[in-house]
């Protein structure tokens, strides 16, 4: 894609893949005339369509009023309602035969293991929710959760649910100082931590990250740490407090607490094309009921399904998937701790045959880096209990699409590259694995109550086979409700580029069987590793750094990651140019982002290609990275010999 907006399809996939007979016959949705049936159903009146699935989908306390108040931009679902989303996930099957089944088995990253009844969970969420109210936390009050993925992230976020706090899940991932900015934004009284997380065999320094960032962060009151690898921390008297001490204590019971339907449910920040992360905001009626609609049937559940999504809770995915859509089903639901290759490349498929997973979500960049560790991993364990994968995160390429489905699949299993955003809360564009013949690398078709459009830089339609910008056309319930403290930049980001439609920031094409392709972002946010990162939250990074006067960043494709970081920075006139300096500034990147930012490469130039009106020219360094000539028009380039030094 180019700056100037022209947008051109490369891809032209044939194969198509039918679900089996066996597959589409023990499906919720069998074939594609039952699908188009639903989906122009809830197109023609979506007021009737989701107004039924909340009733049929969801525990209320008290029945809404009105299923839409659409003031554009602003929507408000199921006004008058009240309800509660750990109830829904957590109650409602522990008063049904569900009781004993389990919510969650829990595998952490050195071997030890756990699992929770609905019953069990319950009373876990129930004691964290009491110990959260004796420190003080009321509805509505912001409370960050920077655990790893252990129960107890998804028992926090329970928790919060069940008394109206709103919770913000940092990736643990986070360096102290992205932590620091997303608890300044949301203004956190409490924060949930652990002593630490196993990746890689290594202990992530939780405590110590959320020390640093303490110094940066006053609304702080109160932080609740759980034990996880027991190393030496500092607690800090009066301020922190173990889990073990303040949870485990507390009574199992505690009140779900009947809130309002448009009631925030949480904060999640997600980067945008500023340097400053968006808190994006969603609300409590709507989000559960896309997530639990979705769950239901992209996923195509069953009652004793175990179903595994990979992502880490810190990201929307394990919001939708690992927590509330499974959960709100009354399904099982595994996580996992660590990274995949620990300790071998095995790992993944290893617990695939232990717990007999049934459905299996990941991103294509996972797939990528197994499908280079190489066959014979997956291939000594025993795969069979698989009967659906998924991916999502970013486009997928028809390799590792391919291998994917031949050897994790067995060609038995339907794949569904599902696309959506953080801001859209749940699946919106998706195969429904017994109704829609699948190709590698499309998304297919829009779930139900979805009405995407594909536009020019006018908003007017284009035609089949061109590439354009996505726009939804119409709300849906799990849509983002504002950007947390900024309303302006909400309107600006989403609803202004085209007036009456939400603007995914995505490229994408339809072809001539109605199936979309997703492009990648048109905006200057690049996509690593499925995780999505603002060019300017790394330049701002670099810049940050007293050596560096200027810089830029760009995303060049990358084998594994889908997309690298390539950073081209200006020294200032008294930095000192050593060996050492690119290594350094790679770290400080990491040190104010996270390892997730972790340039690719960094290349150290006299002066950046600029614009005679002072603008860098981001194309130029993108053919740069990626060692592309050129073309196109240069003349406005103000000095030719930086490019020429680049080079
Ligand atoms: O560019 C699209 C890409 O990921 C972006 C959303 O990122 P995030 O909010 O972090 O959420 C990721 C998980 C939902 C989108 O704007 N993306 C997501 N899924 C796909 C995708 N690109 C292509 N195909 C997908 N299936």
């Amino acid at each position: 894609m180019s700056e100037t907006g022209e947008i051109s399809s490369i891809l032209n996939e044939q194969r198509l893949f039918s679900p089996s007979v066996g597959f589409s016959e023990n499906s919720q949705i069998g074939d594609l005339e039952t699908y188009r049936n639903i989906w122009n159903y809830s197109k023609n009146d979506p007021e009737g369509f989701w107004g039924r699935k909340a009733e049929e989908m969801l525990d209320w306390f008290q029945p809404w009023t009105k299923v839409l108040e659409w003031d554009e931009p602003h929507a408000k679902w199921f006004t008058g309602g009240r309800i509660n989303a750990s109830y829904n996930c957590l109650d409602r099957h522990v008063k049904s035969y569900r009781r004993n089944k389990a919510a969650i088995i829990w595998e952490g990253e050195p071997g030890d293991k756990r699992t929770l009844t609905y019953q069990q969970l319950l009373n876990e969420v129930c004691r964290c929710a009491n110990a959260m109210k004796s420190l003080g936390v009321k509805k509505g009050d912001r409370v960050t959760i920077y655990l790893p993925l252990t129960p107890e992230l998804s028992i926090a976020t329970l928790a919060c649910a069940r008394i109206g706090a709103i919770h913000s899940v940092v990736f643990a991932g986070f360096s102290s100082h992205a932590l620091a900015e997303r608890n300044n934004d949301a203004e956190s009284k409490l924060i949930i931590t652990a002593d630490g997380g196993w990746r890689k065999g290594a202990i992530t320094p939780l405590k110590q990250n959320v020390d640093e960032c303490l110094a940066e962060s006053p609304t702080v009151e109160n932080v609740i740490v759980l034990k996880r690898t027991g190393q030496d921390i500092t607690m800090q008297p009066g301020r922190d407090h173990w889990w073990h001490d303040v949870v485990d204590s507390k009574s199992h019971i505690c009140e779900a607490l009947p809130l309002d339907s448009e009631h925030p449910l949480f904060l999640l920040y997600t980067s945008g094309s500023t340097g400053k992360p968006k808190g994006i905001l969603h609300t409590t009626g709507g989000y559960l009921l896309g997530a639990t609609l979705s769950t239901k049937f992209v996923f195509d559940l069953k009652e004793n399904d175990v179903f595994w999504c990979t992502a880490d809770v810190g990201w929307i995915t394990g919001h939708s998937y690992l927590v509330y859509g499974p959960l709100s089903n009354g399904a099982t639901t595994f996580m996992y701790e660590g990274a995949p290759n620990f300790p071998d490349a095995g790992r993944f498929w290893k617990m695939i045959e232990t717990y007999q997973i049934n459905t299996f979500y990941t991103a294509p960049t996972a797939i990528r880096a197994f499908l280079k560790a190489g066959s014979q991993w997956p291939n000594s364990y025993d795969l069979s209990s698989l009967r659906l994968l998924g991916t999502v995160g970013e486009p997928i390429n028809p390799e590792a699409w391919m291998w994917y489905r031949e050897v994790i699949g067995g060609n038995r299993c339907p794949i569904v590259d599902t696309w959506w955003q953080t801001e859209t809360g749940s699946i919106m564009i998706t195969p429904l694995p017994g109704s829609t013949p699948t190709v590698p690398g499309s998304a297919t078709l829009p779930f139900f109550g979805v009405v995407p459009e594909i536009v020019d830089a006018n908003g007017k339609p284009v035609p089949v086979g061109s590439g354009g910008y996505l726009t939804i056309k119409q709300p849906w319930p799990s849509m983002l409700r504002t950007i947390h403290g900024d309303d302006e930049r909400y309107k600006r980001t989403y609803w202004s580029k085209f007036p009456g439609r939400y603007f995914t920031g995505d490229g994408a094409r339809m072809d001539k069987n109605g199936y979309y392709w997703i492009m990648g972002r048109i905006d200057d946010v690049i996509n690593v590793s499925g995780h999505r990162l603002s060019t300017m939250e790394v330049e701002s990074a670099l810049v940050s750094h007293p050596s560096v006067a200027e810089a830029a960043v760009v995303g060049i494709p990358h084998e594994i990651k889908g997309e690298a970081i390539v950073c081209f920075v200006s020294l200032d006139s008294y930095a000192e140019r050593d060996e050492a300096l690119e290594d350094t500034l790679k770290s400080h990147v990491t040190e104010q982002i996270g390892a997730l930012a972790r340039p690719e490469s960094i290349r150290i130039a006299e002066t950046l290609p600029k614009t005679r009106s002072g603008k860098i020219m981001r194309r130029l360094l993108r053919d740069v990275a990626s060692g592309r000539d050129s073309g196109g028009d240069i003349s406005t380039l103000e000095d030719t010999q930086s490019l020429e030094s680049l080079r």
